[in-house]
């Protein structure tokens, strides 16, 4: 047993020194930093449909998510859904206060767009949605902490799924007016925006039958879902340049997700190829786009998807093109990069060369395991690896520049149902990702903030209340949704304080 650990460890080591001594961009600079830099900013996150509740209170409207926990409660493995959820709605100052306890510098939080534009379309604001998230927001700055705004975190209006959802292309247009709004509404007071929160799961998993709106037309409506978003995401930070940025200064990104991925056997060169190919069709979908030189989709993904699309009959590529304009609109659309990342998958080609039916998974051709011996989580596949995130973080300098700065926008531990507030995993969890961030700012990478995920238990999609992310346990059967802080809160509060990871630090309650 401990000789295949220590294998998977070698192999873990060697094939990152493979990434750093192999590419074009070299770390920008290093460090011998033994804790964060001053600048560095620790943060929690939430996300509305996650834990505001109140899911028709004073006007708003269903978004997909109200839609299909009430009219498909089985896709839910507990029949749940998030109408009252942590009741975060109606719990916001004491929410703020303990944020405010983990003495974070900044807290990322989404709008509900239904909250704000019942009709899904700019032509109706809600006043009670406005005054909501202006109280969100003041009481935010008023702890002195920053407020991050994420636009999209998966809660798309029902009215505009009706009309077709992502996959139509009009929904980019749609989505600027909404965004225009919310800087013209909260600008002045928010700084940092991320478009849309893991846009590749937001695509892949409504036409895979994963997520909301539960659909099938996999490999189609995942890529003209896709194009929407990226072209979105383009516009939206155009329009801010030309509209915004001059009086309200503030930065935009996206937040991106990817796990680490190894290759199954690390001397194959079909599975280290495998690995390359499957970090362009996954996370390189959305991020080449944006964030590398020469912009567009990686000619990886085009080759693929044209390739497989021409066999199966398909007149056009299932995976749509962009305008030169487009493409010139989306490259370099950024001020920063969010990344949501958990955990790490051993790798190796599937061999499956013209699949029969059209689908992400085959475009990608890739078989996913794990090894036995990394430590479990509550969720089957959100295995512990922490070297993976620094793994990870040079990759992304070596792909698309040191000079990108990261916020590590989504990190943290699914912990089981049945979890108490003594998370001694998750502290672990924590420790050992975050000590490898600050290895890897050591060794040149961008990373400006790290945001743990999330602030309190919530309802994790579809998956309900049978997983438990937060630092905060939350009481779901009390009607005052009781939350309790767990040791991982107090373990938290002492890694932004002194800015280090101690592995010896035993909490015992709250410093106030
Ligand atoms: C999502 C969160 C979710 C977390 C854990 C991320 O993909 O952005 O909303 O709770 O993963 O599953």
């Amino acid at each position: 047993m401990m000789i295949t650990a220590y294998f998977w460890l070698f192999t873990l080591s060697f094939y990152c020194h493979l990434f750093v001594t192999s590419s074009r961009h070299k770390p920008i600079s290093t460090h011998n930093y033994s804790a964060f830099p001053d600048e560095f900013k620790f943060g929690v996150g939430t996300s509305a449909y996650q834990n505001e509740g109140a899911w028709n209170t004073s006007g708003k409207s269903p978004n997909i998510w109200d839609f299909s926990t009430h009219n498909q409660p089985e896709k839910i493995l507990d029949r749940s859904n998030a109408d009252i959820t942590c009741d975060g709605y109606n719990k916001l100052e004491e929410d703020i206060e303990l944020i405010a306890q983990l003495k974070v510098h900044c807290y990322r939080f989404s709008v509900s767009w239904t909250r704000l534009f019942p009709m899904g379309y700019v032509t109706t604001v809600n006043p009670d949605g406005v005054r909501y998230y202006n109280k969100v927001i003041d009481l935010v700055l008023a702890k002195n902490i920053t407020p991050m705004i994420t636009m999209y975190h998966w809660d798309l209006p029902q009215s505009l799924q009706n009309l077709g959802g992502w996959a139509n292309p009009k929904l980019a247009n749609i989505f600027v007016e909404y965004a225009d709004r919310l800087f013209a509404l909260f600008g002045d007071r928010v700084k940092v925006w991320t478009t849309f929160n893991e846009p590749s799961h937001i695509c892949k998993n409504a036409y895979n039958g994963f997520s909301a709106p539960y659909l099938s037309e996999d490999g189609i409506g995942t890529y003209l879902c896709g194009h929407t978003l990226l072209r979105a995401h383009g516009k939206t930070y155009r329009l801010y340049q030309r509209k915004y940025k001059k009086t309200q200064g503030g930065s935009i990104g996206i937040a991106a997700e990817t796990d680490w991925y190894e290759p199954l056997n690390a001397s194959s060169v079909a599975d280290r190829r495998s690995v390359r190919d499957y970090m362009e069709m996954n996370f390189g979908w959305f991020v080449h786009p944006i964030y590398s030189k020469t912009g567009d989709y990686s000619p990886v993904m085009r080759k693929r998807i044209d390739f497989v699309s021409r066999a199966q009959n398909f007149t056009h590529s299932r995976l749509p093109r962009f305008t030169k304009q487009e493409i010139k609109e989306i490259r370099g659309s950024y001020d920063y990069l969010g990344l949501n990342h958990y955990t790490t998958f051993l790798l190796t080609a599937a061999g499956q060369n013209v699949p029969a039916t059209p689908s992400y998974a085959s475009d990608a051709n890739v078989l996913l395991s794990q090894d036995r011996l990394w430590e479990l989580t509550g969720w089957e596949n959100f295995v512990v690896v922490p070297e993976g995130i620094r793994y990870l973080l040079h990759y992304i300098g070596q792909r698309y520049g040191y000079d990108i700065p990261i916020s590590i926008t989504e990190n943290g531990y699914a912990g089981a149902a049945s979890e108490d507030i003594n998370d001694d995993n998750r502290i672990k969890y924590m420790n050992g990702y975050i000590q490898q961030v600050l290895q890897a700012i050591n060794e040149g990478s961008n990373v400006v903030s790290y945001i743990y995920w999330t602030l309190m238990d919530n309802f994790e999609w579809s998956r309900g209340y049978t997983l438990k992310f937060g630092l905060y346990h939350v009481d779901f059967l009390s009607a005052n949704r009781t939350r309790t802080p767990k040791k991982s809160a107090k373990v938290f509060q002492n890694i932004v304080v002194t800015k280090q990871v101690d592995n010896t630090f035993d909490p015992v309650e709250f410093v106030h």
